[in-house]
């Protein structure tokens, strides 16, 4: 099993996605299904039809959990549109941020609710082909993922007649390895031609034009496993979940004073709750920040947390869910260290296809740096702010707006504490080691 503590949440919060008490095997189908698990894909095949699921999953109001929240409905209203020999799914398992094992967290506790979910999609959108892609250094969740897999094919439920004669849906797990970047939708298409991975230009989108050309719905694990609920327990009772704007629940990956492990908070949980799950700074200690969205994450302010935890609150906070982590940093932390490190690592990372994110995000890395150093620069507040807003929507992927979000959040939260960095090459937590003030020291 990956390790990771599951956290206590409070009494009265719904599991869709993660079972309550760890199953002894997730790979024993019989248990699974006395459970409850394929009773939904029954329900779609006998009930119904591609049409009527997807009008439950629309009604649902069910957002992609990969982090841009699009409607998954749409997705599959798109593809199914599209005119085409066979159709795809794949379940993105790649989990890119390396602070959140949430996604291998549920393959592992619940593979066959992933399964069902892509089953269910497949149906749906007419689709022939499901893959499930997992990085390869998760050798566990591959060995649970494959067992029940071949459980699922073993009953029938996939494979060749799996939804009526002549209808088959071949389902594999794939691995994948590569970079952060990898688990961007078009780059893990192409490394799952075995091509390299690099992103593509948009339109087409995958769901019209994907793996080898043909239509393909990528969702990510918890998109797909909440998909059984919602067709066993209505779209009406999933829509009461959470947020209006953004039901159900998400897992997130929470590190604090007292704890570090996973949750399944419903959408919409304050963000201060969802921070306090692994405690909250106390006695000498006080909260000064949270990192919210993983390595391209905002940096938020202890008054900026009464926002609701759902995609659009945190865009607008400057923020975004991303992989789901959330990271309670005291006040021993230097903002401008956390930004810049975080703004180092996603440039490092950046692909390099498209010169305003190759280029800019390292301009923006070299800010950060020079801000620790003590050696910025009169105006590089202002070319931060510059670059940051050149650099947004210019791209080819969504990289080069998450880049930014460290350091515009931190400047837009921390701006004083930026200022002491730029204007006195000082660091008020005492983190960073100003070169102006370590010359000629000795050590
Ligand atoms: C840099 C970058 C990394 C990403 N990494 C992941 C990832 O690890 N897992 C994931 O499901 N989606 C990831 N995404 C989002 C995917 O591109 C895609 O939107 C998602 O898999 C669609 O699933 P959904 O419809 O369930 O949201 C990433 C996007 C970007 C820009
Ligand atoms: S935005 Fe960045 S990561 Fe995305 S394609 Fe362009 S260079 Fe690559």
């Amino acid at each position: 099993m990956t390790d990771a503590t599951i956290l206590k949440t409070p009494k009265g919060w719904p599991a869709i996605l993660l079972p309550r008490t760890a199953p002894a095997d997730a790979t024993d189908l019989d248990a699974a299904m006395t459970a409850g698990a394929f009773s939904g894909l029954r329900l779609v095949m006998r009930d119904l039809g591609a049409t009527g699921t997807t009008a439950a999953i629309g009604a649902s109001g069910l957002r992609g959990r990969g982090g841009a929240g699009y409607p998954a409905a749409d997705k599959w209203r798109s593809a199914s549109a599209t005119e085409a020999s066979s159709r795809v799914v794949v379940a993105n398992g790649y989990g890119a941020d390396p602070s959140s094992v949430t996604d291998r967290i549920l393959m592992e506790r619940n593979p066959f609710a992933v399964i069902e979910g892509l089953a269910i999609t497949a149906f749906a959108i007419g689709a022939a082909e499901a893959i499930i892609a997992v990085r390869a250094d998760a050798t566990t969740t591959i060995r649970v993922l494959e067992a029940a897999v071949a459980a699922a094919q073993d009953a029938g439920l996939v494979g060749n007649d799996a939804f009526g004669p002549g209808r088959h849906l071949d389902m594999t797990v794939r691995t994948v390895q590569g970079a952060y970047l990898l688990g961007e939708e078009t780059i893990l298409l192409k490394a799952l031609e075995g091509k390299r991975g690099q992103p593509e230009q948009r339109p087409p989108h995958p769901a019209t034009r994907g793996l080898r050309g043909l239509p393909t719905v990528v969702h990510n694990v918890q998109t797909l496993a909440a998909i059984p609920w919602i067709v066993v327990n209505g779209s009406e009772a999933f829509a009461k979940i959470g947020a209006a704007e953004c039901p159900g629940t998400i897992l997130v990956q929470v590190r604090g004073p007292e704890a570090s492990g996973v949750a399944e908070v419903p959408m919409g949980t304050k963000l201060r709750d969802v921070a306090g799950l692994a405690g909250t700074p106390s006695g000498a200690r006080s909260l000064k920040a949270v990192l919210v969205g993983g390595p391209s994450g905002g940096i938020l302010p202890p008054d900026a947390l009464d926002i609701p935890y759902t995609f659009d609150a945190l865009k607008s906070a400057g923020a975004h869910i991303g992989s789901g982590s959330v990271i309670v940093a005291d006040d021993r932390a230097c903002i401008v260290d956390l930004a810049r490190v975080l703004t180092r690592y996603c440039a490092d990372e950046a692909c390099g296809k498209t010169i305003p994110c190759r280029i800019g995000t390292r301009r923006l890395s070299e800010i950060g740096d020079r801000l620790a150093f003590g050696t910025s620069r009169a105006g590089d507040l202002d070319l931060l702010t510059d670059l940051a807003s050149d650099i947004v929507g210019s791209a080819l992927c969504d990289h080069e707006r998450l880049t930014t979000l460290p350091l515009v959040s931190g400047m837009r939260y921390f701006r004083a504490e930026l200022d002491e960095h730029l204007e006195r090459s000082s660091c008020p937590a005492g983190v960073c080691h100003p070169i102006a003030m370590t010359a000629g020291a000795t050590h």
